[in-house]
């Protein structure tokens, strides 16, 4: 699948960043500087984000700032396009890991990926009902009232977004009686859009009051948002995974396995699903998206046929010679690239810019703009979110093949070890190149203690 250019997408250059790791941290700020040509501000807002009065104006009973690392997934090829990941996490071996994924997905042409209208789902309550049928029947046959009454936004039906359709559902044996439910479909264009389905789900709720003849509870968006799902293939000849210790035949196939124990197991999946979200929740905290939502969401989605499952699929596919590894992976992912903290805030703002849309300032930096700004739902109609919920979806299916190509060979510890090394050598008061020193002594040792830390040291 193959897809037209977005503009302000950079697309000119390789993600391929051979070495970025063995990097000084200054040279990797220049690279990526130059890379989304960040401005001198911008740069220096890597290092140093909001400051506390901007995030006393986030949220209530500020009494500081929660600084995370803020790295880079190199090496991702999506829909025939480079692409520099920008990564908020704590977790040492997830950016390292996720890019050597997306170098191998690059042997078999990148990713290609895909989603749906961004169409949220709100819903609204209906309590008090004497005929369900009656009234079903009354909602349907009101459709185009209710969703006129629903369309609160002019900004976003000018981009053509707003309440698109209509559904009723009914629970007839709740611990609360019978109820009727109602959803109404809203595209939300590049918003994540909880505002403009809460605000649509509260102005509808009066005309659906009348028509059913009951009482409106709830009014609030659903974060189970499977009508906006976005999902990536990629397919890797298994020569790719050739190796000195193992044949990629041997690899793609335990692979295949390693997914088939987690689509069949709720305690594998649970794990093997929290891999994916290690690369998909660095993505939505680096963009300021909302990780609780999208979590929530795509764990139901898990669920959906009754049995909590894996969200990828990875199986071996062709014959002897030809041998490949094919991957899929599809979740909801509401996510936003206007509104709220994705423009808000100053890191968030940069990764965007990193990963190449266009930063029009209209939600500019500065303390007055951090609340959820209703109206910022509507400034864009480029498919930004679209597009954000595809590249994150390459990152969910990377992180996932990063890790079952470990665990189906060498496991984890090996490559967690010389990262923890290296925090167990700074934790020991190394410093500069003693960092990497000591580590490798540790890890060569088989001793990765912070007390031998101290003794080679002091050698
Ligand atoms: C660790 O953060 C994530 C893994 O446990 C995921 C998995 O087991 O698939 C390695």
């Amino acid at each position: 699948m193959r897809r037209p250019a977005i503009s302000g997408i950079a697309h000119n250059r390789s993600s391929r960043l051979e070495g970025f790791y063995r990097r000084s941290l200054e040279d990797r700020v220049a690279l990526i500087s130059e890379w989304a040509a960040l401005t001198s501000e911008e740069t220096a807002l890597l290092a140093d984000s909001i400051g506390p009065r901007h995030a006393d104006l986030m949220i209530e009973n500020v009494v500081g700032r929660f600084a995370m690392p803020f790295g880079i997934g190199a090496n991702f090829l999506i829909d025939g396009r480079d692409y520099l990941i920008p990564m908020a996490i704590e977790e040492p071996s997830v950016v390292a890991a996720v890019s050597s994924a997306a170098l191998l997905a690059r042997a078999g042409g990148g990713f290609s990926t895909g989603s749906t209208d961004p169409v949220m789902i709100a819903q609204i309550q209906l309590l008090d009902i004497a005929d369900a049928v009656k009234s079903k029947n009354a909602i349907l046959a009101s459709k185009e009232r209710i969703l006129a009454c629903a369309n609160t936004s002019p900004s976003l039906s000018r981009l053509g977004g707003g309440p698109q359709g209509l559904e009723v559902r009914c629970l007839p044996d709740t611990p609360a009686g019978p109820m009727l439910i109602v959803h109404l479909l809203i595209d939300c264009r590049d918003a994540m859009g909880a505002n403009a389905a809460n605000t649509a789900a509260e102005a509808a709720a009066p005309v659906l009051e009348q028509l059913s003849g009951g009482r409106a509870g709830l009014r609030i968006l659903s974060n189970l948002s499977d009508r906006r799902r976005a999902w990536v293939e990629v397919e890797i000849p298994a020569k790719a995974f050739d190796s000195s210790d193992y044949s990629g035949r041997d690899v793609i196939r335990g692979i295949a396995e390693a997914n088939a124990f987690a689509v069949a197991d709720i305690y594998r999946a649970t794990t093997h699903n929290k891999g994916i979200f290690n690369g998909v929740d660095a993505v939505l905290l680096a963009t300021g998206n909302d990780w609780r939502a999208v979590e929530a969401g795509a764990h139901a989605w898990a669920a959906r046929d009754g049995q909590y499952r894996a969200l990828t699929d990875w199986h071996v596919r062709g014959c002897e010679e030809g041998e490949t590894l094919y991957g899929r992976l599809e979740l909801p992912l509401a996510v936003g690239t206007v509104g709220g903290a994705t423009r808000s805030h100053p890191s968030a703002r940069i990764a965007l810019k990193i990963l190449g849309f266009e930063i029009d300032g209209t939600n500019g930096i500065g303390p007055g703009n951090c609340g959820h700004d209703g109206d910022t739902v509507a400034r864009s109609g480029s498919h930004g979110a679209k597009r954000l919920s595809e590249i994150i979806a390459a990152v969910g299916l990377a992180q996932n093949l990063a890790a079952l190509r470990a665990l189906a060979t060498t496991g984890i510890q090996k490559g967690h070890m010389r990262l923890h090394a290296r925090q167990v050598a700074v934790s020991a008061g190394a410093e500069g190149e003693a960092v990497e020193y000591i580590a490798a002594r540790l890890i060569a040792e088989g001793r990765v203690r912070v007390e031998r830390a101290r003794e080679l040291l002091q050698t």
